[in-house]
């Protein structure tokens, strides 16, 4: 199917600040904004309340693929619900921003048949464009015909810097050294993974923030996003 507008992907690993860049570039684009590691910690949420381990990759991953087959996992499309994800109809948004989910889930998103599972749902929220998604494996495997692909990064040092800074400005123990080396350890875990591994589309504008702030990584974000916009929407005309 021939889109008129785009689907926007936007992958990186975590700490290059794409949580906040996708949501105001979807803001100013007018565009939905599909966080796909909602789901995976959705996935690792429903594991926990079914009273699983996370190291079970074959429970688990019967666990998603029950929960993708019966549609209990959903993202709220109502004006106003962007963002918020539904797990059996309850709003369980706030209930994944944890640390202990957020790790639950970097597990779980490693088992084949959890990603298979979330597959499906992705490109469906995903399908007619107008889209901004984030993730790992947008402009790899979900989209790989996304018409606008960004892979957004930042050196280690820097993404160490800010998670220590984020730890320290919540009030928790932080040790630089150590959230350097977590933050490594993270980066070789998700590059080195058989399945869906983090790495940029060919196609991909690589955004590096390491020297930018928010707001220039956005505008160049935009600006290019613009661009193809307005070519799909001539060839469509
Ligand atoms: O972006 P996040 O922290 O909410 O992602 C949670 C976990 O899910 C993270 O460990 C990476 C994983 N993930 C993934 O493997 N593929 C995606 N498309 C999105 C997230």
């Amino acid at each position: 199917m021939r889109r008129t507008r785009p689907v926007v992907a936007i992958d990186g690993p975590a700490g290059a600040g794409k949580t906040t860049v996708t949501r105001r570039v979807a803001e100013r684009l007018g565009y939905t904004l599909v966080d796909t590691g909602a789901l995976y910690r959705t996935v690792a949420l429903a594991a926990t309340r079914a009273g699983l381990s996370w190291a079970d990759t074959a429970a688990v991953g019967e666990l998603a693929l029950g929960l993708a087959g019966r549609g209990a996992i959903r993202f709220d499309a109502s004006p106003g619900g962007g963002g918020h994800v539904l797990l059996d109809g309850e709003d369980v948004s706030a209930a994944i921003r944890t640390q202990q989910v957020a790790e639950g889930a970097s597990q779980v998103s490693a088992i084949p048949a959890v990603r298979e599972a979330l597959l499906e749902l992705q490109r469906q929220a995903g399908r007619d464009g107008g889209v901004v998604l984030e993730g790992r494996d947008i402009g790899t495997v979900v989209f790989p015909d996304a018409e606008a692909k960004f892979f957004l990064t930042a050196s280690t040092a820097v993404r160490a810097e800010r998670r220590f800074v984020e730890l320290r400005d919540k009030g928790a123990p932080a040790d630089l050294a150590r959230v350097t080396e977590e933050v490594r350890a993270r980066d070789e875990r998700d590059t080195m993974r058989p399945i869906a591994p983090l790495r940029q589309a060919e196609d991909a504008v690589l955004v590096d923030s390491s020297e930018l702030d928010i707001e220039q990584v956005v505008e160049r974000i935009v600006g290019h996003a613009l661009g193809v916009a307005e070519r799909l929407a001539q060839s469509s005309s």
